[in-house]
């Protein structure tokens, strides 16, 4: 790890993981937004909409969830990295974000049994008749069993014993890809009830070959693809994990088990485990894990404190001294935040005022911060129906 500059709070201290090094220690997590470009590219939106959290300030931003294969696309209008005409269509933004020194992440991941399903927009369940007959594509997805999700949701089928194995060499395939783009870091997805976190769990993973049955054995698949992505990755790029700690759900994965598979992870070279939940059942938003503000955060500190690995916190993490305190309590490695930067996603920037630095905008972008502190020259002590203009507000 760095050597720390104790005038600066650690939120804003860089961050060393393997050879990468982070300018903060804020992070965009993957959000998937539905813009994919013809053929599952990344077009102009992605360059946009994330090119803004690099301005915004944030150390590192990830790329949403990316299927590794076609049938692993959760929404038709996903990104994907399973051929060579993706990869070339990420490289503008990753050189945009890279000129920016914002370090770029790409989360890969299989929808499983959830694959072929709506929008976030339109419910996140199983597509209706009317979207099918409006044109919606579908597919029949796969997944551990032949149990759909939930009633409602398409009836997938059961991956074999060998499309098991060969599923672990399409994730090594798309993580040689990521590589061959350019992205700083990746993040293996095996939360939210996809199709790694469906193995995990014994709600879902009902399987009586060497990919089910008890915890060792539903941990195999990911932790066979955690090896096979860290072998095409160079020593010095990060890998990341994102778990769902519990799935909140009666009998199923809960957070003994993902100490356990946290440490499995890090023997395998993994480097962060970012602490999600749920997911297991119904939509990735079902609410079986009680929200409140940072609920997650306890995830993140029993794995980091029992397993001696880095975490990444996130979930509902709304202000810089939350933040600020996550860190200070060493409950968590890098803090992600999600929805309140899709609301300011310059919130980085001022982050770094609320706690009491950059006060001269001398961490924005130059062509930004040169005028914003002319700005407030000028309209400090200013009176505006709301109060008075005050430096850092
Ligand atoms: C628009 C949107 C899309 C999301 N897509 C993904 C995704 O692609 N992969 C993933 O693991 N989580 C996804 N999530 C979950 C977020 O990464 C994050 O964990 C969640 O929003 C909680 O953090 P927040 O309270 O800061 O928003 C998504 C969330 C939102 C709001």
């Amino acid at each position: 790890m760095d050597s720390l500059d104790p005038a600066r709070p650690l939120l804003f201290q860089p961050l060393e993981i393997r050879g990468l090094t982070l300018k903060n220690r804020l992070v965009v997590p993957p959000m998937v937004h539905y813009r994919a470009g013809p053929g599952s590219t990344c077009d102009t939106f992605h360059i946009v909409h994330l090119g803004r959290f690099a301005l915004g300030g944030f150390g590192l931003v990830f790329v949403e969830a990316t299927a590794v294969e076609e049938i692993g696309l959760i929404n038709e209008h996903d990104l994907g990295i399973w051929n060579d005409a993706q990869v070339q269509s990420f490289k503008p933004l990753i050189a945009f974000m890279k000129s920016e020194k914002t370090a770029i992440g790409i989360q890969l991941a299989h929808g499983g049994r959830k694959s072929s399903s709506q929008r976030a927009i339109d419910g996140m369940g199983p597509l209706t008749p009317q979207e099918i007959a409006a044109g919606a594509r579908m597919w029949q997805p796969v997944g551990p069993t032949s149990e759909p999700v939930a009633k409602g949701w398409l009836t997938p089928r059961q991956l074999t014993t060998e499309e098991c194995k060969a599923m672990v060499r399409t994730w090594g395939a798309a993580a040689r890809r990521a590589v061959d783009a350019g992205f700083d870091a990746i993040e293996i997805h095996t939360a939210h009830g996809y199709l790694l976190a469906s193995f995990l769990s014994p709600v879902s993973n009902t399987r009586n070959d060497r990919y089910g049955g008890d915890r060792e054995g539903r941990m195999r698949l990911p932790l066979e693809i955690a090896e096979a992505v860290r072998r095409e990755m160079p020593q010095t790029m990060p890998l990341f994990v994102r778990v769902s700690a519990v799935d909140g759900a009666q009998d199923g994965w809960n957070l003994d088990d993902t100490v356990v598979f946290a440490r499995e992870l890090k023997a395998r070279g993994v480097d962060v485990i970012d602490c999600s939940s749920g997911g297991i059942s119904g939509s990735a938003t079902a609410a079986q894990v009680p929200r409140g503000l940072g609920f997650q955060v306890p995830f993140a500190e029993r794995v980091r404190k029992e397993v001696g690995i880095p975490t990444m916190a996130v979930g509902i993490i709304l202000e810089a001294r939350q933040a600020e305190a996550i860190l200070q309590n060493k409950q968590a490695d890098l803090i992600a935040v999600g929805r309140q930067a899709q609301f300011n996603p310059n919130i980085a920037q001022h982050w770094a005022h609320d706690l009491g630095i950059n006060q001269k905008f001398e961490d924005w972008p130059p062509e930004f911060g040169w005028w914003l502190e002319k700005r407030i020259r000028t309209i400090e002590g200013f009176a505006t129906p709301t109060g008075i203009v005050r430096r850092g507000e």
